[in-house]
């Protein structure tokens, strides 16, 4: 059984009072809930901050980003170990807007997660099509991509302690979800590229989440898909009230 596994991804937005003021909202809200797992995802900023506060609780923490050395002369840069340091249990990576933004490929992406696995960080990697690339009909062989190159080299034992978060770079912040239908069929597909590159077994095992617009209102039908075992959620992760009853549905 794959436990479900949740994750706000605050994105660049908040300080570290009002990164405190959502999570000291949040930890009571979901105290009891124990059927899934639940991970925020603050700035870099607020990470040592809210690691005190999520410490011991069901509350995982993760970062956005990361460099994959363990330090030197890379300016601007946070290594696995720092974010080891301050708590953080999973590294978000390869992320849709660091794809499109700053220059991220499959390639970073696979030395950033191999490096995760190094120091015991579990990365969420997230992978998925654009709109032109949906309508051009190559979602999957975007995906494919993605995958093939983002997971290269990772052994079974590394695959079982990653998530993939798909998401359509359509839905992210658009207020456009996926159908319950196209979600399916991609995570149908991911599941099938796990089972050629690993192994039956492990591809049961992996969880996947889907991102992009998930809210209360859709989080169900969504949820209730056989191959969608979680959520990466942006803007409804900023509202401690929101987040609660998507991780509670
Ligand atoms: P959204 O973002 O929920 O605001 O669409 C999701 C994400 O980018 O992780």
């Amino acid at each position: 059984m794959r436990k479900p596994i949740i994750a706000g991804n605050w994105k660049m937005h908040k300080t570290v009072a009002e990164s405190l003021e959502l999570v000291n909202a949040l930890k009571p809200l979901v105290a009891g809930v124990t059927n899934v797992e639940i991970v925020v995802a603050p700035t870099f900023t607020a990470l040592a901050f809210v690691s005190q506060v999520v410490g011991g609780s069901n509350i995982a923490l993760a970062a956005q980003n990361m460099y994959w050395e363990d330090s030197g002369a890379f300016t601007g840069e946070i290594s696995p170990l720092m974010l080891k340091d301050v708590g953080c249990e999973y590294v978000i990576l390869g992320h849709s807007e660091r794809r499109q933004y700053f220059g991220e490929t499959n390639e970073t992406v696979n030395h950033k997660v191999k490096a995760a696995h190094v120091h015991g960080l579990k990365p969420i990697v997230c992978v998925g099509e654009r709109l032109e690339q949906r309508e051009a009909g190559i979602a999957h062989d975007v995906i494919r991509d993605h995958i093939v190159h983002g997971l290269a080299g990772l052994t079974a034992a590394e695959m079982l302690e990653s998530v993939i978060a798909y998401e359509p770079v359509w839905a992210i912040g658009t207020g456009k979800t996926a159908t319950p239908d196209q979600a399916q069929d991609v995570h149908a597909f991911i599941r099938g590229l796990l089972t050629e590159i690993f192994s039956a077994d492990v591809a049961d095992q992996v969880r996947i989440q889907y991102g992009g617009s998930v809210k209360p209102e859709n989080v169900s039908e969504l949820m209730a898909q056989p191959d969608v075992d979680g959520g990466l959620v942006g803007g409804a992760s900023l509202r401690a009230d929101l987040f609660a009853q998507i991780v509670k549905h």
